[in-house]
């Protein structure tokens, strides 16, 4: 069967309503890629047009149960272990020994990983932790990963992954903290006992406003879906969910210059850091 067409005057509808619900902003001239992550949504509740699942989402009583479909069909879930490996050493040697100098008579270090996608991100965050031998200290390591897409957090829920999510990872980590069986890998339960998942949906204050006293916030890799309003809102919600003087990092390529002056950047390893003030 033909695949139904967006018209222009649905798509921008559409659009609308996706980027009220998550932020994610779909510019002009993207009906096509709307239509390919959305057809088949279509198909599931055998819909004939882009018109008729507008009113589906604004009006079915199964509603909510199309939105969490939604949702995991517009976001980009790209991800892997030790992404952007320079910012991760920027954290580690840079941000980390001042948390533990701040924090040294609490002993307790908060960590969320803020668009968690499949979950590499926190694991690897928990692998960097581990690996410093912080918990061995007596230290608590409490890191929140959270998404908006149910999908993805079920997948990292399961902590199993294959040779491509890994293949940055380096080759010690690899034999300290998985399981190895067949090219299929499993986080190790130490690891995975540190990070606690959740559905939280980055542009809903209301969410956000449950999460504070973070020393770091990862949010990778998620705002290049937004625009600056969108930017502005996030950013600001996070700013509260972090103690004085935490950190905020972004995805390397990402910058919050001309976003927010609520933060004070700070250069390690050739890497940028927001620090609230
Ligand atoms: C490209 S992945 C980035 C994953 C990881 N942070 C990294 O850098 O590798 C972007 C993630 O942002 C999530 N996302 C998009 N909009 C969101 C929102 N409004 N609230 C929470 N998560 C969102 C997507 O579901 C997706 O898993």
């Amino acid at each position: 069967m033909e695949r139904p067409k967006i018209t222009r005057d649905i798509f921008s509808q559409v659009r609308d309503f996706i980027y009220e619900k998550c932020g994610i902003y779909f510019g002009d001239g993207k009906e096509y890629l709307l239509e390919d992550r959305l057809s088949r949504r279509l198909s599931a509740r055998n819909l004939s047009s882009y018109e008729e699942y507008l009113f589906f989402l604004r009006y079915d009583p199964k509603k909510e149960e199309e939105l969490r479909a939604l949702y995991n069909s517009v976001t980009t879930n790209e991800t892997s272990f030790f992404r952007d490996i320079n910012q991760l050493e920027a954290f580690r040697t840079g941000i980390l020994p001042k948390i533990m100098e701040r924090n040294s008579s609490r002993r307790t270090i908060r960590i969320w990983s803020a668009a968690c996608s499949t979950g590499e991100e926190p694991y690897t965050m928990a692998m960097i932790l581990s690996e410093e031998g912080i918990l061995l200290n007596g230290w608590k390591v409490e890191i929140l990963a959270s998404d908006i897409s149910e999908n993805v957090l079920n997948s990292a829920k399961r902590g199993v992954y294959g040779d491509y999510a890994v293949r940055n990872t380096p080759e010690r980590y690899l034999k300290r903290y998985f399981t190895n069986n067949n090219n299929s890998y499993t986080v190790k339960p130490d690891v995975a006992r540190l990070v606690r998942f959740a559905n939280i949906n980055l542009v809903d204050s209301l969410q956000v406003s449950k999460v504070r006293g973070m020393d770091v916030i990862f949010c990778r890799n998620v705002l290049i879906y937004f625009d600056d309003h969108g930017k502005r809102k996030v950013i600001s919600f996070l700013h509260d969910s972090l103690v004085k003087g935490g950190f905020l990092m972004v995805g390397f390529s990402e910058s919050l210059f001309s976003i927010t002056r609520a933060f004070r950047p700070v250069g390690i390893r050739k890497c940028v850091a927001y620090q609230k003030i």
